[in-house]
């Protein structure tokens, strides 16, 4: 399998086939719920920006964390080699960011609908456990996760509930605890990865939110996997805009909020309304 690499799929402003806004008229929002209905398998792929309405930062966006960090220096087995102690230090901080974060409403929402399917897939590159702490239970976190460390060496796991505590770094069997975490130039798990393919290859619909769309092998599972319909909600145009059926460019919050609502006949949880709040 290829290994994590950032690339673009390509260059042009070719826009999706069909490009709509939540607002304006044309039914895109019926029409994504329509493909849901009648769907009997869903894939989900979600990044960064499904985390950005809880406050989270994204990567290359504006405040994004690969606009103000070096990649190389935190986010590769080179950079962990040569300054553990930087490394540990950032992702100590992610961690406890990722802990005072709330699931968005575009994570609750995704937990909602799961029951309502025999097959749905969610797939996340995103190691910031909202997902699972939103309640979606098929989730394949692709990039792995913040929730644990393991040793280089001897592959010994240790939880990372409060933190990496730099002074354990070292593991007594001379390998050297790292975050549960896929960098650049490595692969993804390979169970998570082969299931991910597998249910994008038989969705019949597939759901892109919140990524830009040019770290692989991820974003292959988008466009390159299976014949099934793909929308992506996303504000912003991105790097596979060009490859989807549909782009609805809105917030993730905005547009799932309503596609749960619709789909549960406009009462969640008992009668109370999916809000923010
Ligand atoms: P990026 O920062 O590349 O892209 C974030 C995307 O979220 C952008 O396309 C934004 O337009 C979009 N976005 C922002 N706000 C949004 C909102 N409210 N609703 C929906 N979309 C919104 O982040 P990722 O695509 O997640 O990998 O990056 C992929 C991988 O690159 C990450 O998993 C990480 C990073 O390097 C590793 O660390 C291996």
């Amino acid at each position: 399998m290829t290994s994590v690499r950032a690339t673009r799929v390509n260059g042009s402003s070719n826009s999706a086939r069909f490009v709509a806004r939540i607002h304006e008229p044309g039914g895109v929002i019926d029409d994504l719920i329509q493909r849901l209905r009648d769907a009997k398998s869903v894939f989900v792929l979600t990044g960064s920006g499904i985390s950005a309405e809880s406050g989270l930062p994204t990567f290359r966006g504006v405040g994004g964390l690969w606009r103000t960090h070096r990649v190389s220096e935190l986010a590769s087995p080179e950079g962990f080699a040569r300054d553990p102690v930087l490394v540990w230090t950032w992702y100590n901080e992610r961690r406890a960011a990722h802990g005072s974060a709330q699931p968005s409403v575009a994570h609750r929402a995704l937990a909602q609908i799961e029951p309502l399917f025999d097959d749905f897939t969610l797939a996340t590159q995103n190691v910031d456990s909202l997902h699972l702490r939103a309640g979606s239970r098929n989730v394949l976190e692709l990039h792995g996760n913040l929730r644990e460390a393991r040793c280089s060496v001897c592959e010994e796991r240790r939880s990372l509930e409060g933190g990496m505590p730099l002074e354990e770094i070292e593991h007594a069997c001379g390998g050297r605890f790292r975050p549960q975490i896929v960098w650049f130039g490595e692969s993804l798990p390979q169970t998570e990865w082969r299931f991910a393919a597998q249910a994008a290859s038989r969705a019949d619909v597939k759901l892109v939110i919140g990524t830009s769309g040019i770290v692989q092998p991820a974003a292959s599972l988008a466009t390159g996997y299976g014949a099934g319909w793909v929308a992506e909600i996303n504000p912003e145009e991105t790097a596979i805009s060009n490859l989807v059926d549909a782009s609805i460019r809105a917030g993730a919050s905005d547009v799932l909020g309503r596609v749960a609502e619709r789909l549960y006949g406009g009462s969640l949880s008992g009668g109370r309304p999916l809000s923010s709040s």
